[in-house]
């Protein structure tokens, strides 16, 4: 099966930004082994869209709503979504989190997803105090069961992405060894097969980048990365994906 890296470029790029970066990633040349998926901000999606048409790059949102199509101002369905071209919905990143996302909330957007025949990917991953105090594994299988737990038996054998994330990595250049990132990222993947879900693929992120990606990928339970800072930079995500 093909790895998969996704490209976040969160709310980074004014709308002419995220045009004259779509204009490039249009030309990419993507590894045999690899999947892209790029994921704008939600005003930039319709017209990344249009770009990406007739090219193998896929499309993916931030998040999404955890409510159906309606009636809910600023919210943004998944029904809307689908109806965009996304495939992929990232929820739980730990920037939603630390706005008081909680875990059922995450629950809730995942089971959306699922029920519109899209692509989760849930982000677990603990927070600089919950390592340093041992708390790494509890938070991980917290998150995990909090997101997968409650979801209905027929949502649970879909595919379901997990984007195991420690929040400390993000954005700050440390990172754990590829050995420890593999080792639980197969912790992930056990805790979420204990939850029901039968078709678990496991990502890393957090500081990826051009020179460290290769290390990541070649570890045979890592399924792929979720790449932030670094995607924003054209040379550097080309070089990601076409190792
Ligand atoms: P980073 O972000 O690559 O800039 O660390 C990753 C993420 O937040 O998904």
């Amino acid at each position: 099966m093909k790895k998969i890296i996704i490209a976040n470029w969160k709310d980074n790029l004014v709308a002419t930004k995220s045009l004259t970066l779509a204009q490039k990633y249009k030309t990419i040349k993507i590894c045999d082994c690899l999947k892209a998926v790029v994921c704008p901000d939600f005003s930039a999606i319709s017209s990344v869209a249009s770009i990406f048409k007739k090219t193998a790059l896929q499309l993916g949102a931030q998040n999404c709503s955890a409510l159906p199509i309606g009636a809910h101002t600023g919210e943004v369905s998944v029904e809307i979504l689908k109806s965009l071209g996304v495939k992929y919905v990232i929820v739980g990143h730990s920037e939603r989190r630390a706005c008081g996302e909680s875990d059922e909330v995450v629950s809730q957007k995942a089971s959306k997803v699922l029920a519109a025949k899209m692509l989760p990917v849930v982000c677990v991953g603990e927070t600089a105090l919950e390592r340093r105090s041992g708390n790494t594994l509890l938070t991980l299988e917290r998150q995990i069961r909090g997101a997968l737990g409650k979801l209905p038996k027929n949502l649970k054998s879909a595919r379901i992405i997990l984007a195991y994330e420690p929040v400390w990595e993000i954005g700050s250049g440390k990172m754990l060894a590829a050995s420890e990132a593999e080792e639980t990222c197969l912790i992930i993947k056990n805790f979420a097969k204990k939850c029901g879900a039968l078709k678990v693929e496991v990502i890393f992120g957090g500081s990826i980048n051009k020179n460290n990606s290769q290390e990541y990928l070649n570890k045979k339970n890592i399924d792929g990365l979720l790449v932030g800072g670094a995607s924003l930079d054209f040379k550097n995500f080309s070089q990601i994906v076409n190792c």
